[in-house]
């Protein structure tokens, strides 16, 4: 390879140019939780930041919500068309075969490579690394990634501590092959795992594990469960160490930063996030109130959250992580593009 070449390799970048999201239109709020399990708006508010959440209805799988979320983004980029779909979430529309590949057809693009990404709440950053990883490395020029989740179809309807916790949602980039110095350039990613932790958020029954044991499935195996103390702890320290590192690579300090954008989980969460990294709350983009978890639609729903109010104008500097189930965490920085907002 000549030197000339070799140099516009390195600095390859996966650039965002398009943005979508999709939020299914019934909304239930706090009140409405409160009507039927034992709780109340007030519980909810304070120890999450959460005031409600849109829920699928019946016969509306995750394809559906990836769908609506990638033609959307598809149109922010302005193309019909892109070479690759990655989809992440926990919420599969089956567990065999994979979602991504309905989602393409669903978006006129059959023939194309599109698979799933399994990495919960940090989905999203998994499959944006993976996307970008592929822009990189010359084997594709645009990718579509989705993060979109139907969490209510996995929620135990009589557990008040995750019903309302969790939403139902859709968000999607465009990714295309662009110079590291323009802006939307996708920095490093920083991610990382730990499957000691694998317990804390779990749907223990379903697959190979649980189906070899011989036993059949308890009823409430079949539905999540979250140890919520001890995730929000090593929430807030691995999305610190990733925002760390991801600002180490980018040549930023915190100070530099215009807006952090954590996995919307609980406000309290974000907020000490923010205290660890000295970045003060009005640079913390909070779209929960609106949402709940999304899971791996969280991000993604942020940033279109955060575009359609103006909080990220082009040329904000900006760091994305996450903390999810896995564990696994990880977190990547970008200067904000100018984007059509859909
Ligand atoms: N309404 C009223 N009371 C409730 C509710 C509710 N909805 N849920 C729980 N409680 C009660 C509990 O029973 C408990 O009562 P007790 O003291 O009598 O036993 C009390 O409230 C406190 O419960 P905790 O679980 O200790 O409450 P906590 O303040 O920790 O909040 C929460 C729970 C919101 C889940 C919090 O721990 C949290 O946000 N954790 C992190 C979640 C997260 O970051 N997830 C990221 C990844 S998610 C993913 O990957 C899918």
């Amino acid at each position: 390879m000549r030197p000339t070449e070799r140099a516009g390799t390195a600095a390859r970048a996966a650039v965002v140019c398009g943005l979508g999201a999709w939020l299914p239109p019934t909304v239930v709020t706090n009140d409405d939780l409160a009507r039927r399990l034992d709780t109340s708006d007030e519980w909810i508010r304070t120890r999450t930041g959460i005031r409600a959440r849109h829920v699928a209805s019946p016969g509306m799988p995750t394809s559906h919500l990836a769908a609506e979320a990638g033609a959307r983004a598809l149109e922010s980029a302005g193309v019909h068309d892109v070479d690759m779909v990655v989809l992440a979430t926990t919420t599969p529309d089956r567990p065999c075969p994979a979602t991504a590949p309905v989602v393409a057809t669903r978006l006129g693009l059959t023939g194309r490579p599109a698979f799933d990404v399994s990495a919960v709440c940090t989905g999203f950053l998994y499959a944006l690394a993976t996307g970008a990883g592929m822009i990189t490395s010359g084997a594709v020029e645009t990718v579509l990634v989705v993060g979109a989740e139907v969490y209510s179809t996995i929620l135990d309807p009589a557990d008040r501590s995750s019903s309302v916790i969790f939403g139902d949602g859709a968000g999607a980039v465009v990714l295309r092959a662009g110079h590291r110095s323009e802006d939307g350039a996708v920095g490093r990613s920083e991610l990382g795992s730990d499957g000691s932790l694998a317990d804390l958020i779990t749907v223990r029954a379903g697959g190979s594990e649980q189906r070899s044991s011989g036993a059949p499935a308890l009823p409430a195996d079949r539905y999540f469960s979250m140890w919520g103390k001890e995730v929000f702890a090593h929430a807030i320290t691995r999305m610190a160490e990733a925002t760390r590192a991801a600002l180490a690579g980018a040549g930023w300090h915190a100070a530099d930063l215009d807006r952090l954008i954590g996995h919307q989980a609980n406000v309290r969460i974000l907020h000490a996030l923010g205290e660890y990294l000295d970045i003060p709350r009005e640079r913390l983009v909070i779209h929960l109130d609106q949402v709940g978890n999304t899971a791996a639609a969280s991000i993604p729903l942020a940033l279109a959250h955060a575009q359609s109010t103006g909080e990220l104008a082009p040329g904000a500097r900006v760091a994305l992580t996450a903390f999810g189930g896995g564990a696994t965490w990880g977190a990547t920085t970008l200067t904000w593009p100018a984007l059509k907002t859909v």
